[in-house]
Parts: C-alpha cells; sequence; structure tokens
C-alpha cells in the first residue's frame, strides 16, 4: 500500500456494531412463519445485501416466488422486529476497539465516513452515541444501487473531498470488499480470511488496528 491514507470509510453492521444478530433473528422468525428453518450459515448470504435483496434470497432458500406486493409486505415485517431490537440498543452494543479506532482517526486528522446499506443506520448511529465521529454519513437512504456496486463507498469520498486512493475501507462482507475495489479503494476485512480473502488485509476485529497499524499500512 503506498498511497497516502487520508479517509476510512466502515461499514455499519458487523464492523461498528453487532447488529448482524438481530437481521438473523429477524429473518430467521420469518422463515419460520413462512414454514421453513434458515440458519446461521444460511445468513451469512444476506451480510452486506440490501433487505429486498435479502429477502429475495430468503425466499429462494424456501423455495417461495411471491409477487412484488407479499415481498413488500413481508420485507416491512421483518423490518418492524428489527427496528424493535435496534430501538433497545446502546453504547454497549459497540463492538470491540471501535469507538478507540474512530477516536484515534479523529485524533489524527484522518476523515470518517459511514458506507452502510442500511436504511435503519441512522437510528443505530444514534442510540450507539456514534453519530459524532463522523465527517460524512451514507447509507441505504442515499444510495440507489446496493453493495457490491460501489455507489456508496465513491459517494462518501466525494462527501469527504477525498479521492478513492486516498481511502481505507473496513468491511465484514464479502459484497462491501468487492464494492470497494470497485470504487478503486483499498479494503481491511473483519472477520475471517476463507471469506474476506480478497481484502488487502484481514483483521478479526478492531482492535487489531490503530493508527499505528494504519500508518504502517501507508509506508
Ligand atoms: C447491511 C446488512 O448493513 O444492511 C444487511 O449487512 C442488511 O444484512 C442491510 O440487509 C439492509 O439493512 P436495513 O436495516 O435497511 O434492512
Ligand atoms: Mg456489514
Amino acid at each position: 500500500m503506498t498511497n497516502s491514507v487520508k479517509a476510512c470509510l466502515f461499514d455499519l453492521d458487523g464492523v461498528l456494531v453487532d447488529t448482524a444478530k438481530y437481521h438473523y433473528l429477524a429473518w430467521k422468525r420469518l422463515a419460520e412463519e413462512l414454514g421453513f428453518a434458515f440458519t446461521e450459515q444460511d445468513n451469512e448470504r444476506l451480510k452486506g445485501v440490501s433487505r429486498m435483496a435479502s429477502l429475495d434470497i430468503l425466499l429462494s432458500i424456501g423455495g417461495i416466488s411471491l409477487e412484488e406486493a407479499a415481498r413488500l409486505e413481508l420485507a416491512e415485517r421483518k423490518n418492524n422486529w428489527y427496528v424493535d431490537m435496534i430501538s433497545k440498543m446502546d453504547r454497549s452494543e459497540i463492538l470491540p476497539g471501535a469507538l478507540e479506532f474512530l477516536q484515534e482517526c479523529r485524533n489524527n486528522g484522518i476523515k470518517v465516513a459511514l458506507g452502510s446499506a442500511s436504511k435503519n443506520a441512522m437510528t443505530i448511529l444514534n442510540n450507539t452515541g456514534l453519530t459524532p465521529y463522523f465527517d460524512a454519513i451514507v447509507d441505504g437512504t442515499k444510495t440507489a444501487a446496493a453493495k457490491p456496486d460501489p455507489e456508496v463507498f465513491t459517494l462518501g469520498a466525494a462527501e469527504l473531498g477525498v479521492s478513492p486512493e486516498e481511502c481505507i475501507v473496513f468491511e465484514d462482507a464479502e459484497a462491501g470488499i468487492e464494492a470497494a475495489a470497485r470504487a478503486g479503494m483499498r479494503s481491511i476485512g473483519i472477520g475471517s480470511e476463507e471469506t474476506l480473502g480478497e481484502a488487502n488485509l484481514v483483521i478479526p476485529s478492531l482492535e487489531h488496528m490503530s493508527y499505528r497499524r494504519l500508518s504502517e499500512l501507508q509506508a
């Protein structure tokens, strides 16, 4: 990695907060109401994917095909359960190392943006107290195309006034790592090498990241 890093772009679910479990519980409940099982392994396929695309994957697992109106109703039902769960969130659900690294970025003049597919991002940021850490927030309410389309990160860089090669994306989903690459940005995968092997670096959590380590990447 040779270009200097001027900005860090963070995915939200699974990188900064542990909301993947709530998405899973709500999708599982929906699958059960529809009469089929939905496992944690199935859930891996939904990570980073938009709400409607997630529903389509879930329905394909259950072998169910439905009209647009019925699909919208199911997505809304799942979202209501999910919103119920995230409305009770607080700072304790920020993932280990996230707050410390966001603060370090700010202290060292690295710009910080959110790049999330979620339309519920603002509720989560406000409930966990994370909102003030961001210079730009791009979420599912501002984008037309979902990851692996690069739009969410391209918009984030534009809002920050930096070029793609000056950005590092932090992602826990394969679709997000691909989106970063398509945006011309470097990426750091949060999770396992097995699923995120395309990232420039993979670490288990933000506890393993620091401004010092970021500086080493620029050397
Ligand atoms: C992503 C999650 O961040 O947001 C996906 O990884 C989720 O699992 C997507 O489907 C959309 O979220 P929401 O909150 O708009 O339904
Ligand atoms: Mg994620």
